[in-house]
């Protein structure tokens, strides 16, 4: 069953505030949303896989040991997801980045992949999936679809603010994905906006409110 990780520490819950209000600037939201992810980050790769290596201190060799980066994929789903890729690449800078832009179709209500790019060794590496807002889930279930038909088996999804109708929906469509979020709203208005939330995430980062 996928785990819902609420990554409440103070300093995430304080810069989360300041960009859920309407008077934060595109500038502001955008630095914050990197500083989050990078905090974010450090949670979401806390068990990632040590390997040994042999070194030197100044004293004597030793076996230390070290992440082995090259094993992380970050996958955001555009646009959006794009404001949370640096925070995690400075944790990681090894990691590789995918891209996958979905939209639905209006009359079938099927998701159209418009673009793909992964790393070719996507399906050996933990697939980080990110997208700051996890409203009804529609894009992260298709998007977990799609990286799990390429082979994936070890993913994770990471928001900023989540939706419970969006936490039920990855949850049962890939109940082997657990979901990282800054926090958990009350729901979704008629429009499928997060309540309260903070607005169109992509629009704020990219300043075409
Ligand atoms: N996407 C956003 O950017 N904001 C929401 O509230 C819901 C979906």
């Amino acid at each position: 069953m996928s785990k819902l990780h609420i990554l409440d520490h103070p300093l995430i819950t304080h810069k989360l505030s300041i960009m859920r209000n309407k008077r934060t600037g595109s500038k502001d939201f955008r630095e914050l949303l990197d500083e989050i992810a990078m905090l974010m980050g450090y949670e979401i790769t806390r068990e990632l896989p040590l390997e040994d290596v042999v070194i030197e201190t100044p004293i004597e060799k030793m076996v230390a040991k070290t992440v082995s980066g090259k094993k992380l994929a970050i996958v955001p789903i555009l646009s959006a997801g794009l404001g949370m890729v640096d925070g995690l690449q400075r944790l990681v800078p090894v990691a590789k980045v995918g891209h996958i832009g979905l939209y639905r179709d209006p009359e079938t209500h099927k998701p159209v992949e418009y673009y793909c790019k992964l790393p070719h060794d996507i399906q050996d590496r933990i697939v980080i999936l990110v997208d700051p807002m996890l409203a009804t889930g529609g894009s992260a279930v298709d998007a977990l679809t799609l990286l799990k038909g390429r082979g994936c088996k070890h993913i994770r999804f990471m928001c900023l603010v989540a939706a419970p109708e969006g936490v039920e929906a990855v949850t049962s469509a890939h109940p082997d994905v657990d979901i990282y979020t800054a926090a958990l709203d009350r729901g979704l208005n008629e429009k499928a906006y997060i309540v309260p939330g903070l607005g169109d995430a992509g629009d704020r980062i990219f300043g075409t409110i």
